[in-house]
Parts: C-alpha cells; sequence; structure tokens
C-alpha cells in the first residue's frame, strides 16, 4: 500500500469547542488532513494548553463557558501575534464576529461547516506568501446586495458572505440553506446592512426568480489588473462628481451599490468590456455621462418603487449604454451646440439612437430591451422626438425613464463640455420647461430626489 502524503503533514493544532461530539468530527477531519490535534473543551483551559506548547494554528468556538472564544483570541493574540486563529461562528454571531477580527483573528467559518469550507480556511491562514495583488483582486469577485432589498426563495440558490473589510469575507449561510424572515431579521439587529455574493452567483440571483437567460454570458479572459483599474477609475468618477447635497445619502449609496454591480457584470464579459472601453476612460465626457445617466436612472427607478434586482440591473446598463451610437460621431460635431449645428451636422447627431442599436444588437449577451433603449433614448412624450416620432404609449417605460435621466445630467454635468446648470435649477428647469416632453411618473420622481417636491407629491399630468 502507498502511503498518502497529507497536506497539512505534521502541524499543531488547537482545537476548542464545548461541543463534544463536534469536537469528535472536526478532530478526526484534521486528523486525516496531516494535523497533530489537542482539543480542550473551554477557553480557559485552551489557554493553559497554548502557554504550555507550541501551535502552528488555533481552532476555537465563540460561545463558551469559562472564557469565551473572543477573550481566548485575545489571550493568544497577546502571547503570540503571528499564531493563527480561526473561529467558528453562528450565523447569529455577526458582531462579536467584527470585534474578534479587530482583536486579530485571521479567518472566520460558520457554523454548521462542510469540510471544505474547514481546509479552505486552515490553506488561507497557513499560506504566509499570498500573490501579489490578491486582495485587490479578490473584491471584484464579489457582488453587493443591501439586506432590506435582499429577495431569496426560502432556500437559497448560492452561498452569501459578510464582509469584514478588503478581501476578507465570511461565509453566512451556504447554498441550499433555508434563509428564514427570521434570520434576515436577526442580521438586521446586528447592523448587517449588506450581503455580498460571488459574482457568478450574483448572475443566477437577478435571473432566479424569472427564469431569463443570464444578462452576461461569457467568462472573461481580461487581465483582472486591467479590470481594477477600470473599477478605480469609475468609483473615482462615482464618488467625486455625482453626489449631490440634493440627493438623500442612503438612496445614493444604494444606487451605487447597483452601478457596482452592473459595472461588475459589464466586466465579465468580454464584448461588453470592450464596448465601456470604447468610450474611454477618465476625463472623457462620454464616459462620464454615461456613468452619471447609469447612477441617476437606478435612482429613479428605485424612489419609483422597482425593486427587482434584474430590472434594477438592466436599467443601469441601458443608463450605461443609451448613447453608445456617439462614439460614432466626430468630436468637433459633438462639440457644438444644438443651434450651431449645420443641417448635415444635425442629421449625422440625430443618427446617433439608431448607430447605438446597432452597435449594441451584435452583442449577443446585451438584452434587446437594452438595445431599444438606445434606440429610444430621444423620443419624447410630445411625439416630436427621434428618431421615429413616436407617442408616448410606444416608447419602451424603461427608455422614458432613461431618458429624464439623460436630460438631468447633460444640464448638471454637461455632455460635451458645455456651460454646467446647478443641480436645482436643472431640476426646476425640468419641472417646467421640459415637462412635457417627459414621462410625469419619473420626472416626478426625479423631482422629490432632487428636493423640488416633496416625498409622495407627483406632478400633475397635462397629457394622457
Ligand atoms: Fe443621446
Amino acid at each position: 500500500m502507498v502511503s498518502e502524503k497529507k497536506e497539512f503533514s505534521d502541524l499543531r493544532l488547537l482545537l476548542v469547542d464545548d461541543d463534544l461530539d463536534f469536537r469528535n468530527v472536526v478532530q478526526m477531519v484534521l486528523e486525516k488532513n496531516g494535523f497533530n490535534v489537542t482539543t480542550a473543551d473551554n477557553g480557559k483551559l485552551a489557554a493553559q494548553i497554548f502557554g504550555l506548547g507550541e501551535f502552528d494554528i488555533v481552532i476555537s468556538d465563540i460561545r463558551m463557558p469559562e472564557m469565551n472564544g473572543i477573550q481566548l483570541t485575545h489571550f493568544i493574540k497577546a502571547q503570540n501575534k503571528t499564531t493563527p486563529v480561526i473561529l467558528v461562528t453562528g450565523f447569529s454571531e455577526i458582531s462579536e464576529t467584527e470585534e474578534a477580527y479587530q482583536l486579530g483573528a485571521n479567518a472566520f467559518i460558520p457554523k454548521p461547516f462542510k469540510r471544505e469550507d474547514l481546509l479552505e480556511a486552515l490553506r488561507k491562514c497557513l499560506n504566509t506568501t499570498p500573490p501579489p495583488r490578491a486582495t485587490e483582486s479578490f473584491d471584484l469577485d464579489y457582488c453587493r446586495i443591501s439586506l432590506d432589498e435582499f429577495i431569496s426563495g426560502r432556500r437559497i440558490q448560492y452561498n452569501i458572505f459578510v464582509r469584514l473589510s478588503e478581501a476578507n469575507y465570511i461565509k453566512i449561510a451556504h447554498m441550499g440553506e433555508d434563509l428564514t424572515p427570521d434570520r434576515i431579521a436577526t442580521y438586521k439587529r446586528r447592523n448587517v446592512r449588506f450581503l455580498y455574493l460571488k459574482k457568478e452567483d450574483f448572475k443566477k440571483y437577478i435571473t432566479f426568480n424569472v427564469g431569463l437567460a443570464p444578462l452576461v454570458r461569457t467568462a472573461s479572459s481580461l487581465p483582472k489588473d486591467k479590470k481594477i483599474g477600470f473599477f478605480k477609475q469609475a468609483n473615482e468618477i462615482l464618488l467625486t462628481e455625482f453626489s449631490l447635497k440634493e440627493i438623500p445619502d442612503e438612496a445614493y449609496q444604494d444606487a451605487t451599490i447597483i452601478v457596482g454591480n452592473t459595472l461588475s457584470l459589464a466586466t465579465d464579459d468580454d464584448d461588453i468590456f470592450k464596448m465601456i472601453s470604447s468610450m474611454g476612460g477618465k476625463g472623457d465626457p462620454l464616459f462620464t455621462h454615461a456613468l452619471a445617466v447609469n447612477l441617476y436612472s437606478v435612482l429613479i427607478a428605485k424612489e419609483c418603487g422597482w425593486t427587482s434586482p434584474l430590472t434594477l440591473t438592466k436599467v443601469g446598463m441601458a443608463g450605461l449604454f443609451h448613447d453608445i451610437g456617439l462614439r460614432e460621431i466626430n468630436k468637433e460635431i459633438l462639440d457644438k451646440d444644438r443651434e450651431d449645428m449645420t443641417p448635415e451636422e444635425l442629421r449625422l447627431y440625430e443618427s446617433h439612437p439608431a448607430r447605438g442599436l446597432e452597435l449594441l444588437a451584435k452583442i449577443r449577451s446585451i438584452p434587446e430591451d437594452i438595445a431599444r433603449v438606445a434606440y429610444q433614448h430621444h423620443e419624447d412624450c410630445t411625439g416630436m422626438g427621434y428618431p421615429q416620432r413616436l407617442s408616448r404609449a410606444r416608447i419602451d417605460p424603461m427608455a422614458r425613464l432613461v431618458a429624464v435621466a439623460d436630460q438631468y445630467c447633460t444640464l448638471v454635468w454637461g455632455r460635451m463640455g458645455e456651460t454646467r446648470t446647478a443641480p436645482a435649477e436643472a431640476a426646476n428647469r425640468m419641472g417646467s420647461l421640459y415637462a412635457e416632453k417627459f414621462d410625469h411618473e419619473f420626472l416626478s420622481a426625479l423631482l422629490r430626489l432632487t428636493g423640488v417636491l416633496q416625498p409622495g407629491q407627483h406632478l400633475r399630468p397635462k397629457m394622457s
């Protein structure tokens, strides 16, 4: 018989838990993988044992008699900062987990856990030389969802995490578990605001209840550092440019999460990413405008009570790509005001919705309705828009919504360097001069967000 080389041969591990059955099962798994295991059934005994011998790693429960896992972590880190400590947490112990993290606990595994979770945590703690930049790229693998907006079937189809710090996530629920309302309420009481899903699971999450094909089809082969650069630019623009004092802070934060998730999906598909890159990056007005309209479209949709994660992601993507056809228009034309364009220049400029439709239709992973928004975002409710002069009823609702965000963002931040309008004045102008052009439901939402209308107030409809 050939003896198998074990992964963790000869490493000394201290296992602390007051539950004998649990301790026995975990000890068996650890010994099978090569660890030399010493056990203790409470923190006080564990502290004494730790003082007697040299241990490579400690695994401890949090709730125990005599001395709990947090106190034990404190003791161990005071003795020897470099000994890794892994804590086993129950789902209701989120706040204790935060405290233990501050004290220096190295990893957390949720109870009950699977063998692979345990081994993954051990590998993470015992591997002393992580690959360069691993922490930066790790965050890109997750999408964030506000706990208030989290919608789940009872039996979850994916693992759920909370984030402790950059690149530090703990799994708090396994695929296949029941996520009851009580459990969600417990997280809220423990001040958890966000849940995190792996990016590939986020695609499942946004499509789980509608049965549509995932928004994004391919796994990306783009280098991570290129994506990191993209996210840094996008975040910088989002954080520094578009936050207005008029917009309630919480609404703004929640919308930026959806924008972040949308961008995360977008970068996962090479064709879509190339399309975004073609707008240029930071400093390119086309890219800045696309991000602004992405953000404000989501803000308006949420203010209107749209909650479906799939719809909100699509709204964000529609905002991002509505003007993609402009990349084919000469910059000298784009720099001009409409009034200064020659008829030929105006014809070219007004071809950008059709060009956008054509560009987006070539990408199989972009849903049809997103391409339709690009085609219809200059239609207006008076029936005098372009390219088709559609009546209000024939314009896709998402295009009517993006049109409001587009106009507002153009007024406030300019499209191609025009004179900018103060946010309050822009909102007032939208509500008076342009009121007939825009859908009143979406315009009212924008005016409420910007404080021109009071919460619950609507513009009075003038048109049918
Ligand atoms: Fe446009």
